[in-house]
This record gives structure tokens, sequence and C-alpha cells, in this order.
């Protein structure tokens, strides 16, 4: 199993191009079962769960092309996918697939408003807490699916077709979102969406849609209106930049010190990420190329933050700013209210000499002078992450194992780095 080794202190400085967005990708790659005709999306990250949808999408017998580097593409040029679900063969999404990846779970709208009918396994992912399914089961079924669970398998069927419908979420769910607003594209009439994600991934899969000749009005708000049509055709989208993906290296440089630019980064998508480490003390600049993030040699302010649905903290960026606050000149709080299990990366924190207290949903940060390097334990994908942060910027070498997790959401995360000054490499095996 690869491993990665920091040898901390190092500041940054440089470039960071930012890749295409893992949640938007994934998302946009399911929206090509809606349609008979190619979908071509640009800017498509080369991730592990890229690679793993790919895998699942062939099951249901969507081909795919990636085209190749043209000369004088950037070197960091993100893939150009084309995906074609032409003939669906089979509406079954086995377990061995969709317990790896929870987003594999989405298909079973597009399938469903599509083929009438979907066999899709209960889902799997990141060891983050529960994850339900029952808003996605509330919201097929508003829209006239009927249900069954077998064997660990939602088996869905509307033999009519879908109609549209009114359907209000008790919490905000991203990929509930994504899942009925596909459905509801192909349903015969108006499905109004309450409580809907207005995460910027869902603008941008609906802005796809949109082009693929749905009608859609209100998507990146709570109310998402869908007037079923009975065909969708193909089209050609970008990938919008990965807001994850640039928090984290924000906090990064935050932490380790330094002076990067975040290449195609979106400051809109993020800002109250963006704000949380200014006021810990980083200097975050807004550029035509991108944002610009310094931090001199003077140290980092505690800043409380919450996890909330957007625009609110993200708590995909949680665990990277609690390696950040590990630092910081007094005590934070941080409180995830997204996840109830979300704090795996405490204990690995712990091993670097954070001080950390955990009650609940709620964490306290008692900043430390110094961390030091030493053996982590990658536990999710973004709680990899925040190791990386913390080894940039404790004394010493740090190894950080399990970094498959890593390679399901950060692309190229070393040699990105390693680019900017970091000393930092990926060991095998
Ligand atoms: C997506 C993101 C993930 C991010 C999360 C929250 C992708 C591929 N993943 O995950 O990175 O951390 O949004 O921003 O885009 N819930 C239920 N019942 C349901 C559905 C969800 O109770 O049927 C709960 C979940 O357990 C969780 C909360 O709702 O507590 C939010 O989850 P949700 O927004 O659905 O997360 P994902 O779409 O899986």
């Amino acid at each position: 199993m690869d491993r990665i080794r920091i040898e901390g202190g190092r500041r940054l400085s440089g470039a960071i191009p930012i890749s295409g967005a893992k949640n938007a990708t994934l998302p946009l790659m399911i929206a090509s079962l809606l349609t008979d005709q190619k979908l071509t999306l640009e800017n498509v990250p080369a991730l592990a769960d890229v690679a793993l949808l790919k895998r699942i999408l062939a099951n249901h017998g969507v081909d795919y092309m990636v085209s190749g580097k043209r000369a004088g593409d950037a070197p960091n040029i993100g893939e150009t996918l084309t995906l074609s679900a032409e003939n669906i063969v089979d509406t079954t999404a086995p377990y061995e697939l969709v317990s790896r990846m929870r987003a594999s779970f989405w298909v079973v709208g597009p399938l469903l408003a599509r083929m009438r009918e979907a066999r899709v396994s209960l889902p799997g992912g990141c060891a983050i807490g529960t994850r339900p399914v029952d808003f996605f089961l509330m919201g097929l079924e508003a829209l006239g699916a009927k249900i069954d669970i077998e064997g660990g398998y939602v088996v869905a069927k509307a033999p009519k077709g879908l109609s549209g419908a009114r359907v209000h979420f008790p919490h905000v769910s991203v990929g509930a979102t994504h899942t009925i607003m596909m459905a509801a594209t192909l349903a015969k009439g108006e499905t109004l969406i309450e409580n809907a994600a207005s995460e910027p991934e869902v603008r941008n899969l609906a802005d796809c849609l949109i082009k693929m000749g749905a009608k859609i009005d209100g998507a990146g708000t709570p109310k998402i209106r869908i007037s079923g049509v009975d065909a969708l055709q193909g089209t050609t989208h970008r990938v919008l930049s990965d807001r994850i993906e640039t928090g984290t290296y924000a906090m990064a440089v935050a932490a380790a010190g330094g002076d990067v630019l975040l290449e195609h980064a979106e400051p809109g998508t993020l800002q109250a990420a963006l704000d949380a480490i200014t006021q810990a003390g980083a200097e975050i600049t807004e550029t035509n190329a991108g944002i610009r993030v310094c931090r001199n040699s003077s140290g980092l302010n505690p800043v409380d933050i919450t996890t909330e649905p957007f625009p609110g903290f993200p708590t995909d960026l949680q665990a990277q700013f609690m390696a950040l606050m590990t630092r910081a000149k007094g005590t934070s709080h941080i409180r995830e209210t997204i996840f109830e299990n979300r704090f795996m990366h405490v204990q690995e924190l712990a091993r670097l000499g954070a001080d950390i207290h955990l009650d609940g949903q709620d964490a306290t940060v008692h900043g430390v002078e110094h961390l030091k390097g030493a053996q982590v334990m990658a536990t999710d994908l973004r709680a990899s992450v925040s190791l990386v942060i913390a080894g940039l910027a404790a004394e010493g070498e740090t190894e950080v194992n399990r970094v498959y997790h890593l390679d399901r959401g950060f692309e190229r995360l070393e040699q990105k780095l390693s680019a900017c000054g970091a000393d930092i490499e990926r060991l095998s095996g």
C-alpha cells in the first residue's frame, strides 16, 4: 500500500492548478444515462472515484472515450471524457461496485427515469456516519416509483414512467437533490424540489442538463422547479473547479506559510472557507488567474467554525481547517453538523502533538506551538488530506499510510505540493 512521506517546515511558493471538481464530475457522468446521445465532459479530473464510476457506467452499457492531450495543451489540463449511453443493457448496479462509492447509488434516478426500472445496491463510501438513503427513496416514491428493498438492493419500478410531484426534503442532501433533479427531467409534468441543496455542483449539473434540453429553474437555490420533457440530447459541458481542493491548498499555505496562486479557483464557490482562512491570518486576493493565498511568518489566529450546507462552511473542509487550527495562538471551536462521525482525523492529529478535545459534534482545539512529525493513518478522503496539511506544518518527518483514500479525491497531490517547494513524496508498497 502506498504511503506519503513529508518532511515538514518548508514554506510553499508558486502556483497550483486546481482540477475539475470530483463532486461535480460524478453526477455529470451519471447524467449521461439520461440520453441516447453523446455527453462530452471537459476538465474531468483523473481520480480513483472517476475511474470507478466509468466501470459502473460501463456495466450499464455506457461507452466512454477519453481524448488524449493535444499539442499546446497545458500540462495540467483535465481529461475530456465522452460518454454514450445509446443502449442501456443492464439496469442493475451491483454491490461489488456501488459499495465502494456512495455517489454511484445516484444512478437510480436516471435509470428509473429512462428505463422505468433500476436495481441498485445500497451504497457504501467513506465511513463518516450512517449516511442513509431515505430521502432518495421518499423522492422517487413521490415521483410515482414503486420501491422494494430486496437482498440489499433497492428495486425501483415505474412501468408507466415517472410523474412530476412536490418533493420536500427534511434536510438538505446533495445526492438526493442531484438524483431527484435528474429523474424529474424525464418525468411527466412539473416537479418542485423544496429544501434542495444549493451547492455549486448542483448548479453545474443543472446547467449541463439544461444544455441537454431539460427545463430547470432555480438550481443553486433551495427551490428547484423542473418541467419534464420527453427526451434529452447530447451536449458538451465543462466541470467547474474543485472548491474543496482549492480550500485544502489554501489551508495548506496558511498552515505552512508562503505565497501560492491557486489557478482556476472560483472564489464564489467557497467564500465561507476563504473568510475563515482570512480571519486565521492569511491574506487572500482574487486575481484573473485564480486566488492568491499568502501568509508571512506571523502566527495564526483561532477561528470558530460550524459546518453547514452551502453557502456555509463545507463539511468537506472541516478536517483540513482543524489541522490549521492545531497551531493557532489560542482555542478554537469546530462544530460538525452534517455527518455524525466525521472526527476520525482527531486521534491521528493528536499523534502529531495536536491538543483536541471532542464532545459529540463539537471539537475544541487548543493551539500548540509545534507539531512533531509521526506515522499516521488516513481514515477517509478529507481526513487524510488534513494529515498532509498537519505534516507540512510539523517539524520532522510524517508518514501518512493508506493513501488510497487521497487518490479518490486529490489529483497528483504530491506533484502539486512539491512543485511549490514542499518536501513530499509517495513511497510505493
Ligand atoms: C455529498 C458530497 C460529500 C459531502 C456531502 C455534504 C459528493 C460525491 N459527495 O455527499 O463530499 O460531504 O455532500 O456536503 O458530492 N442523509 C439522510 N438521508 C438521505 C440522504 C442524506 O439522512 O437519504 C443525510 C446524510 O446522512 C448526511 C446529510 O444528510 O448526514 C447530508 O448528506 P448528503 O448531502 O446527502 O451527502 P452526499 O450527497 O452523500
